[in-house]
């Protein structure tokens, strides 16, 4: 069902004053996290935690962001989404350290780009775009719960793309072997933006119904974006794995891509920030530049598929911790 609502309007100007929240960007060191956590810190958050890897990246952006805003209120937090015992580790050190989390914003991500392992021997584009941010937000949780039970709101986001439309028909997340089958860098990326909005919808069931063993809880809105075709050194992946073809096609793409500073975090920073999300109770949704909430594909809204990607997800993370 396509809501009736839809910010066609939403800008960068329209994001409220954000004293006292606290923000975990994932990705936030790059591209359009990067862009994400500078509007925020605009906009005098209490605290924005960044999630990434590299160091050098992190330093760099934390150096750029004083042109933005007081840095001091920007805490790096390192750990790699492609070795799920870090990310368990990390997890709960957050989880005992930021009571408060206003918002989760679940960035991260590898491009369209060559299939890999990653430590845990899961096909990469799965498990750091989907399955490591799926244990963080899920261990993150009862924190963020908490904050809206005392502030009236919380909000979790998951950065999908558009390309999720072009997810394979054959997608079933039935068994570690179909993720672990290289469907190629395009395919696998699809898959893996599918897979985020099918979490984002069994995760809004699952919080209204009650049944991940937290109560019912209807303030806490949880939703995926697509921030359009944005300029970022993601595309060098592509590049790299299409070889000439992919520079030669990035070339050409590269001068329509939007701004990740200016115009790629929108619809992410209005299912962060917008009080038209409470307002309008925009939740379990897919949204589109500017702020504008739609459908996603149908295989998006295929809860059944969603029930066993969450199977599958769950059954990987308790194998791979144990
Ligand atoms: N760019 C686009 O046109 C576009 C379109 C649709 C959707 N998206 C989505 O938007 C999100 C951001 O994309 P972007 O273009 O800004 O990408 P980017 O410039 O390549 O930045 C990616 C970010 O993810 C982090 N990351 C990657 N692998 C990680 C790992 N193993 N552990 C921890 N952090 C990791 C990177 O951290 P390090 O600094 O540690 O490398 C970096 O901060 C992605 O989810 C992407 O799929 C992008």
């Amino acid at each position: 069902m396509t809501s009736l609502f839809s910010s066609s309007s939403w800008a960068l100007s329209k994001i409220p004053d954000l004293s006292r929240k606290v923000f975990l960007v994932t990705g936030g060191s790059a591209g359009i996290g990067f862009g994400i956590v500078t509007q925020l810190l605009k906009n005098n958050p209490a605290k924005i935690l960044i999630l990434s890897e590299k160091e050098h990246h992190a330093d760099l952006a934390i150096d750029e962001l004083q042109k933005y805003g007081d840095a001091s209120r920007v805490e790096w937090v390192k750990c790699n989404l492609q070795d799920l015992k870090e990310v368990d580790r990390v997890a709960k050190g957050l989880k005992e350290k930021e009571k408060r989390l206003d918002c989760l914003v679940s960035n991260a991500g590898i491009g369209v780009g060559v299939y890999n392992l990653s430590r845990d021997g899961i096909d990469t584009h799965f498990q750091v775009n989907l399955l490591s941010q799926m244990h963080l937000i899920l261990t993150l949780l009862p924190n963020i719960i908490e904050t809206a039970k005392e502030n009236a709101e919380a909000r979790i986001v998951l950065q999908s793309s558009d390309l999720h439309r072009m997810a394979p028909s054959s997608v079933k997340f039935a068994s570690l072997d179909e993720i672990n089958t290289d469907i190629g860098p395009a395919y696998l990326y699809n898959r893996s933006k599918l897979a985020q909005i099918l979490f984002v919808r069994a995760l809004v069931r699952r919080l209204q119904d009650g049944s991940l063993g937290t109560c019912q809880t209807s303030n806490v809105y949880a939703n995926a974006t697509h921030p359009g075709a944005v300029s970022t050194k993601q595309q060098e992946q592509a590049e790299e794995a299409y070889g000439v073809a992919g520079k030669i096609a990035v070339a050409a793409a590269r001068p329509f891509m939007k701004d990740p500073i200016t115009d790629g975090p929108l619809p992410a920073l209005f299912a962060a920030t917008s009080p038209d999300v409470p307002k309008e109770n925009i939740n379990g949704q897919y949204i589109v530049p500017p702020g504008k909430v739609t459908d996603p594909s149908s295989q998006a809204q295929d809860d059944e598929m969603g029930e066993r990607l969450w199977s599958l997800s769950e059954q990987l993370l308790k194998e791979k911790l144990q």
